[in-house]
């Protein structure tokens, strides 16, 4: 068992700034969670809090019922694999790998068993005898995470550990690790600033910013109710389009407006909004969820003028001026369009986001 909860856990440093504020999650046993958000936003200093190596100076964390606040880090039963490796350069692969159960003292026929059956699973069995300079990035980085795995700890916290890799070799050691977590079935607590990995990897997203929990949630949950304008913007890429209008009423519809655009909003958020004529507004529309033959369907569209066509193999972006605001959309590869070409889409209202414009806050989840 090892479920790790934060009750208002905070980081609050001697001059006055709060690293961390108020941090409640509860996080299950054999969960997979990732820690999400910009540099400096407080991640580390989270999962630094479950190893121990940062004081929690606000607040309770519990391992399972056990509070946790004072207890030292090397009486925790976690791994920590961080983003520079950290492995001793004058020892093998080998006995980088066996270096913690040696500590602990396990027999050495033990301790050999385990170290190969990690390296035969992180496919470094012919690197035993090396030393990590003569390791490409990626083998190093299963070496630290093979001296992880060997422990069997209670958790296993990591901190951005594939940042220092290649897109090729990030992607298939996020399938090695999402390996990993299967076959240990143990809990992972993961940082990352890269909302790809952690809408792969996670069960559940935490996405922080300024030291703020801002949702918490399942990724297809964040990605598709942000609660607010931040979240809506860190995931996703190319990232959400914003425009900025307000509230008008018409008859029985309640409009988002904006210079010449009308957008009849869908009765989901028209219901929340039809009481806040005049109120200042944010609509969101991901690059994804337009459709590009809108033409002969009588549904609320968006007009506007191409500045570019930007392929990328698999699909293209359109660079669409709208109303002053220039909008990226993801359209077929297929679909021909040009630069300075007027083109008009139909808007998937199913999936339309609304944010009141002062606080950022969503409308409409
Ligand atoms: N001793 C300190 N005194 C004051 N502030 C500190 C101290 N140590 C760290 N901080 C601040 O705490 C904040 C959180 O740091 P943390 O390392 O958790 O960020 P992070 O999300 O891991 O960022 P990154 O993605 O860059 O690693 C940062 O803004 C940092 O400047
Ligand atoms: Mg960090």
């Amino acid at each position: 068992m090892s479920r790790i909860k934060f009750e208002g856990v905070g980081k609050h440093y001697p001059n006055g700034y709060v690293a961390l504020d108020n941090l409640n999650l509860d996080i299950a046993d054999k969960e997979f969670l990732v820690l999400l958000g910009p540099s400096g936003c407080g991640k580390s200093t989270t999962l630094n809090m479950i190893a121990g190596l940062e004081d929690v100076t606000e607040g309770k964390l519990f391992f399972d019922n056990d509070l946790m606040n004072t207890v030292p880090a090397h009486k925790r039963d976690v791994a920590m694999v961080f983003q520079s490796y950290a492995l001793y350069p004058h020892k093998t692969v080998y006995e980088n790998i066996a270096f913690g159960l040696r500590m602990r003292k396990h027999p050495a026929a033990e301790i050999d068993q385990r170290v190969r059956d990690a390296a035969r699973r992180l496919e470094i069995e012919g690197m035993l005898e090396r030393r990590p300079d003569q390791l490409s990035g990626g083998q190093r980085q299963r070496v630290a995470l093979g001296r992880a795995m060997v422990r069997q700890p209670l958790a296993f916290l990591m901190d951005e550990p594939l940042s220092n890799l290649d897109a090729v070799l990030r992607i298939s050691m996020r399938a090695e690790i999402k390996r990993m977590h299967q076959a240990m079935q143990t809990t992972f607590v993961y940082v990352t600033h890269d909302h790809a990995e952690a809408l792969t990897l996670a069960d559940r997203i935490v996405v922080m910013n300024g030291g703020v929990a801002q949702q918490i949630g399942a990724p297809d949950a964040i990605y598709e109710r942000p609660s607010n304008m931040f979240v809506a913007s860190f995931l996703g890429n190319p990232s959400i389009n914003f425009l900025e209008g307000s509230i008008t009423l018409d008859g029985d519809s309640v409009l988002f407006k904006r210079g010449q655009l009308e957008i009849r909003l869908p009765p989901h958020i028209a219901q929340k909004v039809a009481g806040n004529a005049g109120r200042a507004v944010v609509l969101g529309i991901r690059p994804e969820d337009i459709d590009a033959h809108a033409e002969s369907r009588r549904r609320e569209t968006l007009q506007g003028r191409i500045l570019s066509v930007l392929p990328v193999g698999s699909d293209q972006f359109l660079n669409v001026e709208v109303e002053g605001v220039k909008l990226f959309f993801r359209v077929d590869k297929e679909d021909q369009h040009k630069d300075g070409e007027n083109v008009s889409f139909a808007i998937n209202l199913n999936r339309l986001h609304l944010f009141d414009k002062q606080s950022g806050q969503s409308l409409v989840w």
